[in-house]
């Protein structure tokens, strides 16, 4: 066997003269009258290899044969390139080698899609998943895959330095009811009986303080069967942890320490510590978000005073309701954006429940658009103080419940940040969004759902409202919001049966119902537990911001499609009557 002396990435004209081997992938192969010319490829770059006359017929039989993607072994000589011909945007572009022997390891049929870095269109992404072994040789995602191992080894390695030690958690568990539902996996050896595969290792971890580990952590594989996203998967890891005998400043102080170690690395940048810190509520008044990307301005505003003053049925009506009439000012939008563009952002926001959208153009001396006359001189001129606008801007209002202007106003303000190239993509911007509220109304179900678990502790100050107006109780609660995506989220943990038993109730779980669901972690809180919290970060989500890319397929080996299917295996697949007889399942036809 040809076997390599070097990779296809590092010989340069200090080489010249050596006699190596090189093995690979052909890459693209050129034939000029006499010469062949291979670009081989590794996961290490590209080497140009010359086949030549000289070299002998059967040499050139053997090259004559090559084709895109068939694996190789060349024997050569390093040589310098003819002057002009280098490549300067490859290491090894000034040298080539000139072969002296061949072995095709493998002949391959025409591949589905180009696999060279040079290749003129991005594949098809079906194709992709389908044939993940050539997508994956690809080097954009050997690039993405590489930044994926170092971003596990900085975490594995600073989270170690940091006195935390790795523990793994089961993933055949037992189902509790978290935020998503449950894979479940059939038991063979007791009928009618499954496991869950986890949705995080929340419980474990707590059960670990417990324990006594004081500083756990655990690069996790969290399985949630709930509708897909361009940043969601069924299957996602997570980088898990969880601290004893901390407080909320503590937590965020430490993982502020791993952040900046990820922000030195994968984007080269110094934080300055502490990180900024928004409070949920400011967030989502400022910004309409939990998870404001905070690279722009572009704030709401609260514009009740004004809208009260105009003789618009559609505000008049909102405030008599209760609700809220907000909106935004983009600077300089006005002319970007035409009466059909503002009327396909008006159908936009509609999936948000939101019935309409007033726009109004800011000209030098007054407002226009089809609700401007609503407003008298003096009011325009009031809107316009309140939002800081200028002639050339663009007025954006909605007036409905806080939760629609929140989500309507949120993703216009995206939208137009992008559109107005309001920041700088390559930045990065980190901040914490801290002290959520403890439990969200659950109209359907009618009862108090937890946001985040019911094992948040809520913030000290806010325990008498647990009685009173428990709406207003705040979590001790934090996420980690970078670039306007949620990169992780954790919570101090309630560590005091007495203020767990009120939880339970608001959540209308009674003291029997909990046991039954919860009982082994209950029973662990009750035999010595230390005050805890902790966070789980995102991995897939991480590697996505710093490899700069939108889908979180991406960034996963072996991703599943939005549909929850691998194209490539042909997950999920049927099984044998024999094995569902042996778990004893009958399919409902
Ligand atoms: P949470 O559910 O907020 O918290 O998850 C933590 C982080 O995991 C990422 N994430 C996902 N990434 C890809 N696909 C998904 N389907 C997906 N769901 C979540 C997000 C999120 O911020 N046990 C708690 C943590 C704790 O309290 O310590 C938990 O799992 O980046
Ligand atoms: P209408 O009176 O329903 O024809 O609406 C007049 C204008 O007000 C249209 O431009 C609508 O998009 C806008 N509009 C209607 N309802 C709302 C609302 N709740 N918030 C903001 N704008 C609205």
């Amino acid at each position: 066997m040809l076997k390599r002396t070097h990779t296809c990435g590092e010989l340069t004209v200090e080489a010249e003269g050596c006699s190596v081997i090189l093995n690979g992938w052909v890459d693209t192969r050129r034939d000029h009258g006499g010469l062949i010319f291979i670009d081989l490829r590794d996961r290490y770059g590209i080497t140009q290899v010359v086949f030549e006359p000289d070299a002998g017929a059967d040499l050139m039989e053997a090259a004559r044969e090559l084709r895109a993607e068939f694996v190789i072994g060349v024997r050569g000589t390093v040589t310098r390139r003819l002057p002009g011909k280098e490549n300067p945007k490859l290491t090894t572009g000034a040298i080539e080698v000139r072969a002296t022997g061949l072995e095709i390891f493998n002949r391959t049929p025409t591949p589905p899609f180009e696999v060279t870095a040079s290749a003129a269109s991005e594949p098809n992404e079906e194709l992709r998943l389908q044939y993940r072994y050539i997508d994956l040789r690809r080097p954009a995602m050997q690039r993405i895959m590489l930044i994926r191992h170092r971003m596990a080894q900085l975490m594995r390695n600073t989270m170690s330095r940091l006195g935390f030690v790795e523990v793994e958690t089961p993933i055949l568990g037992r189902s509790t009811p978290e935020g998503a539902r449950d894979f479940l996996v059939p038991s063979r050896l007791h009928p009618g009986h499954f496991y869950a595969l986890p949705q995080s290792p929340q419980l474990y971890k707590q059960i670990l303080m417990v324990a006594g580990y004081d500083r756990y952590f655990q690069i996790a594989r969290c399985f949630r069967d709930e509708d897909l996203r361009a940043n969601r998967q069924p299957e996602f890891t997570q980088l898990d942890l969880e601290m004893s005998f901390v407080e909320f400043e503590d937590v965020l102080d430490t993982m502020e320490l791993l952040v900046k170690e990820i922000a030195r690395e994968f984007s080269g940048e110094e934080l300055k510590l502490p990180l900024p810190r928004l409070d949920y509520h400011e967030a989502m008044e400022r910004f309409g978000s939990d998870r404001p990307d905070l690279r722009y301005g572009l704030e709401l505003k609260d514009l009740a005073s004004v809208a009260a003053k105009t003789d618009f049925q559609v505000f008049k009506s909102a405030l008599a309701a209760g609700n809220r009439v907000r909106g935004l000012c983009a600077p300089g939008a006005a002319e970007r954006y035409s009466r059909k563009d503002l009327d396909t952002m008006t159908e936009e926001i509609k999936v948000f429940g939101a019935k309409g959208l007033v726009w109004l153009k800011v000209e030098s001396e007054e407002l226009t658009g089809p609700t401007a006359k609503f407003f008298s001189p003096e009011l325009q001129a009031e809107l316009r103080a309140t939002l800081g606008a200028r002639p050339g801007d663009l007025i954006l209002i909605v007036a409905d419940t806080h939760a629609v202007t929140s989500q309507s106003l949120a993703s216009l303000r995206a939208r137009l940040a992008a559109d107005l190239k309001l920041f700088d993509p390559k930045s990065f911007h980190y901040s914490w969004v801290v002290r959520f509220p403890l439990l969200a109304w659950d109209a359907e179900e009618n009862r108090w759902v937890a946001e985040h678990h019911p094992f948040t502790m809520p913030l000290p100050e806010d325990l008498p409202l647990l009685d009173t107006d428990p709406a207003k109780v705040r979590a001790q609660a934090y996420d980690l919001v970078i670039n306007g995506e949620e990169a992780a989220g954790g919570t101090i943990r309630v560590h005091n049966p007495e203020i767990q038993a009120k939880i339970f109730a608001l959540l209308g779980l009674s003291p029997e119902q909990a046991q039954e669901k919860f009982g082994f972690l209950l029973d662990a809180l009750r035999n010595g537990a230390p005050p805890h919290g902790g966070i789980a970060f995102g991995f897939d989500r991480l590697v996505m911001l710093y490899a700069g890319l939108d889908n979180i397929r991406d960034c996963i080996a072996f991703p599943k499609t939005a549909k929850g299917t691998d194209l490539m295996t042909g997950a999920p697949g049927t099984v044998d009557a024999r094995q569902l007889r042996e778990l004893r399942i009958r399919l409902n036809e």
